[in-house]
Formats: C-alpha cells, sequence, structure tokens
C-alpha cells in the first residue's frame, strides 16, 4: 500500500504487475505447454492501464494478446509490443484493413464479404494478411453462423491474400454453473472443426483453434484448444463464486483515496445530495476526494464501505461527482490526510469488485473497466517491492 506521505495524489488507482505476471504464469501452467495464452487487454487493461498489463502479462508468458479496437491495437504497437495483436471487434472499412496491414493486426472475419474486402486490401499491398475467423455458435453477436461455418472457411481458404491463422468461437455461460449451454457451444464448434479436418487436409500451418475465456480456462481443459483468451483471471478475479480457489490468483488492483476533511455534525444531519441518508447519532463524517466520476458507481450510494487500518467504515448519503463521505463515528483515529481503501487489500481485509458489483447489479468486468481516466494509475513494477510505485499519469 503507497505510503500517506509519499503520494501526492487525492485519489488512484494502484496496479501490481507482479500480480498480472503471476496470475499469467499460473494461467499458463494450467493449460500447459502446448496451449497458447492470450492476454485480453481491451478497455485499457480493464482498467489497470493496457501497455502495463500487456508488458506484466508476457513476462508471465502470455504469447498473443486481445484488443476491442485498432485504436487499442495500435497503442500497443505504439507501446513496443511486437506480439500477436486479435482485434475482437467488427472491422469492416477498406481503411480498417489498410490500418491491420500497416500495422500487422489480426482482424476478426464474420463474414464474406469482410473476407473478400481484406483479401482485395491485402492483395494490393501484395501480401498475404493473417486473419482468425469467428463463428457464433451461440454468443448472438459477432462471428458467422455456426452451420455456414464449413462453407465459409472453405471459401477463405480460396482467397490467396488472407491466411487463416486462427478459428474462434466465444462463450455466453462460461461462468454459469449449469454447463449445458457452453457444452452445446463447444459441441457447435468441434462439429466444425471436425467437418473442417475431414473434408480435406487442412492446408499448413494448422489454425489456432480458440475458445475458452476466463471461466473455461478454469472449469474444463477440454476447452483450451490451441490457444486461451483470458480477461478477468488475469487480473487477479475469478469470474464467479464457485470458481474461486480454483486457483490462487492475486488481485492486481487497489483503489485508495484520501481523507480531505473532517467534521462533526449533530444527529439528524442531511447528509449530500437528496439528503438520501440522516445521521441517526451526533456523527463524525469524514469526505474522500473521490466520487463517480472516478468509476465509483453511483448506485454504491449507501452500499459500500472503505477501510481503514483493516477495519470497516461504511459510506453515507449519496455519492456525488468528486466526492463520497463515510462516517468515522466509531474510528476517532481516522485524521484528515489519511488514505483509504475502497478496492483491494488493507492489513487482513479486502474488498472486491464482485462485492461492489453484487451491491449494485452489475459485473465485476464493468466495475474494473469502469475506473477514469482522472485517476492516476501508480504501478508497481514486477520486479519491484510492493511499496515503490511508479506515477503513471
Ligand atoms: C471475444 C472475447 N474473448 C475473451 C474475452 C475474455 O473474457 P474474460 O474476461 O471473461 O476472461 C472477452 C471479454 O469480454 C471477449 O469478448
Amino acid at each position: 500500500m503507497t505510503s500517506e506521505a509519499t503520494c501526492p495524489f487525492r485519489a488512484w488507482v494502484e496496479v501490481d504487475q507482479g500480480a498480472i505476471a503471476h496470475n499469467a504464469r499460473l494461467l499458463r501452467q494450467a493449460v500447459g505447454p502446448h496451449v497458447k495464452l492470450m492476454a485480453v487487454v481491451k478497455a485499457n487493461g480493464y482498467g489497470h492501464g493496457a501497455m502495463i498489463t500487456a508488458k506484466a502479462a508476457r513476462e508471465g508468458g502470455a504469447a498473443a494478446f486481445a484488443v476491442a479496437s485498432l485504436a487499442e491495437a495500435i497503442a500497443l504497437r505504439r507501446g513496443g509490443l511486437q506480439e500477436p495483436i486479435l482485434v475482437l471487434g467488427h472491422l469492416g472499412q477498406v481503411e480498417e484493413a489498410h490500418t491491420c496491414l500497416r500495422w500487422q493486426l489480426l482482424p476478426t472475419i464474420s463474414t464474406l464479404d469482410q473476407a473478400q474486402l481484406f483479401h482485395g486490401v491485402a492483395s494490393h499491398w501484395g501480401t498475404c494478411l493473417p486473419i482468425h475467423i469467428n463463428l457464433d455458435t451461440g454468443m448472438g453477436r459477432l462471428g458467422a453462423p455456426w452451420q455456414e461455418g464449413v462453407a465459409m472457411v472453405q471459401a477463405i481458404q480460396k482467397l490467396d491474400g488472407l491466411q487463416v491463422q486462427g478459428l474462434y468461437s466465444h462463450l455466453a455461460t462460461a461462468d454459469a454453473v449449469n454447463p449445458t449451454l457452453m457444452e452445446q457451444q463447444q459441441q457447435r464448434f468441434d462439429h466444425v472443426l471436425a467437418a473442417l479436418t475431414n473434408q480435406q487436409p487442412w492446408p499448413a500451418p494448422m489454425p489456432w483453434r480458440h475458445l475458452a475465456n476466463s471461466a473455461a480456462t478454469m472449469v474444463d481443459p477440454g476447452l483450451h484448444y490451441d490457444m486461451v483468451r483470458v480477461g478477468l483471471a488475469l487480473y487477479g478475479h475469478a469470474p464467479a463464486e464457485h470458481l474461486d480457489g480454483v486457483l490462487p490468483l492475486r488481485p492486481a488492483m487497489a483503489v485508495r483515496a484520501r481523507v480531505t476533511l473532517i467534521k462533526s455534525v449533530p444527529a439528524g444531519t442531511g447528509i449530500s445530495y437528496g439528503h438520501m441518508h440522516h445521521t441517526e447519532r451526533p456523527s463524525r463524517l469524514a469526505v474522500l476526494a473521490i466520487g463517480y466520476g472516478d468509476g465509483v458507481p453511483r448506485l454504491l450510494s449507501g452500499r459500500m464501505g472503505v477501510l481503514h487500518g483493516g477495519q470497516w467504515l461504511p459510506q453515507v448519503g449519496a455519492i456525488t461527482m468528486d466526492q463520497i463521505i463515510i462516517d468515522a463515528t466509531d474510528h476517532p483515529q481516522l485524521h484528515t490526510g489519511a488514505v483509504v481503501t475502497l478496492l483491494g487489500r488493507d492489513g487482513a481485509a479486502s474488498i472486491s469488485p464482485r462485492q461492489w458489483s453484487q451491491a449494485c447489479g452489475t459485473i465485476p468486468w464493468e466495475i474494473l473497466c469502469g475506473f477514469s481516466s482522472r485517476l492516476p494509475r501508480l504501478i508497481t513494477p514486477c520486479s519491484k517491492h510492493h511499496d515503490d510505485h511508479l506515477p503513471m499519469s
């Protein structure tokens, strides 16, 4: 934890690169030497910083990276990442195809029209562009309908401007306790793979087959194929309660804020916008310099707390854009300038993104992605001691 004296900020996100590298190593061990680890670093590395995450994941053994957009991919290339980068989002414009060639990025292909466009641009460059074909086996989002998968892959194989480097699908319910839908998606994926392998020998090199997200990677080695695409677990969180403890993951993020003001108010005082809360007793309130403008969901108003010295202090009243208020009546030791923990570990206690997401009806992914660029990211590098933070923004 950052010391109160050394950090000049009002609130910040701490990112432990060592934890990300550790998690990547664990995942590498879980999938074994013949399966590649693709680190999903979209949405600014789930809020941790895309380049920071990518470097740590690479140190832990990630061989490839996935992002959602070209802008995210280019930022990684500009940061010096040379490994394969798959763009998971749909690209359908000629300029986007040129950009893939220029920056050596792998597009996701869901339609034959799209494949023909990319083939045309690659032919114009006089080269062959590696692509990954996405099959919709039940996600209902991107990807070619799996029933058309064999015909589409075969048609794309005939386009000499494209090389099918990957064949993938995405699971809709891998984190559910009931595996029925996931098994159905896997059967559809297998059906396409088997049909393709049976009909003709695959021209070398064989494409990378990939299906598993974090949950699938953790539940069943049969879902690993040639590569797994892992996001949430890389950042140290199991995707569902029944997967807690499957791997000894280390959360990589902590969110901390400083107490900027302490005040004493009488019983019956209305607190914050709308007076959603009235003090029931003479109270000692502490104002923290963090709010929904930083990524603390307003829906958590009155449903969250913070840690100080390993103890829980409840938040009261509406969360505002830049400040939140906590009730420190039972914590006379809390002083102005003190640092409290909103997410992450403080001594023996900790608060997880899942606790937040359960309290406000969302998912941990959204909580992590939600921290805005207004919060500086303080990085603990892989090789450094835990207290040795480098400010990054
Ligand atoms: C296509 C695709 N693959 C893999 C992932 C990683 O999922 P998770 O964070 O559950 O590991 C995502 C995340 O949204 C995704 O969209």
